[in-house]
């Protein structure tokens, strides 16, 4: 199932619901992970493929809808070019999800705000970047998320989000 949710500022956010066939985590049914894309990677595929790789953001949602099933649990997609906006849907994920996958994109290295956001959900986070950020430009190595992360996974591409998503739910599910 595909939502795209209207907000009352203009933004590029698309949600998209995978459901599990199964539950599989707790009682109460499947684990929810909230998948977090911040600013430019709506531009995946066109942006920069020798370092991002030539595969879109669509691609990677779908790869993300296929490990969702395999691992029995649901992934709810969000792309925004807005740190306001990314903000508002980490706070909405609070006793909704129950953790967060996130490529927080430039924002990465500037937003204490989305940093605050994501602690105060009390979720577990794992931070993903498609490039090596440490064999990059020396400002793309001080990451705000980074410290409050579970577990960082750089520079593996699009795959990356497998792994990352594979370890959130071995880590939620004990
Ligand atoms: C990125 C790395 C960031 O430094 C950059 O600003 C991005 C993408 C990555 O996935 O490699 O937008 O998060």
């Amino acid at each position: 199932m595909t939502v795209t949710k209207d907000r009352a500022r203009k933004s590029q956010t698309k949600s998209q619901t995978i459901e599990s066939q199964t539950s599989a985590g707790r009682a109460s049914g499947a684990l929810r992970i909230l998948v977090v894309h911040g600013p430019n990677l709506n531009l995946l595929g066109k942006r920069e493929p020798e370092l991002y790789g030539s595969q879109t953001l669509a691609d990677i949602d779908a790869d993300l809808t296929a490990a969702a099933k395999e691992l029995c649990v649901e992934v709810e997609s969000v792309q925004s070019n807005h740190e306001g906006e990314l903000i508002d849907r980490i706070q909405e994920a609070m006793g909704h999800a129950d953790g967060i996958l996130i490529n927080p994109g430039g924002f990465t290295h500037s937003s204490i705000a989305l940093r605050d956001a994501l602690v105060a959900t009390g979720l577990p986070v794992v931070e993903i970047h498609l490039s090596n950020v440490y064999a990059r430009e020396s400002f793309r190595r001080l990451s705000y998320v980074s410290p409050i992360a579970i577990g960082v996974i750089s520079g593996l591409g699009a795959q990356g989000y497998r792994f990352g998503l594979e370890a959130l739910v071995k880590r939620l599910n004990g």
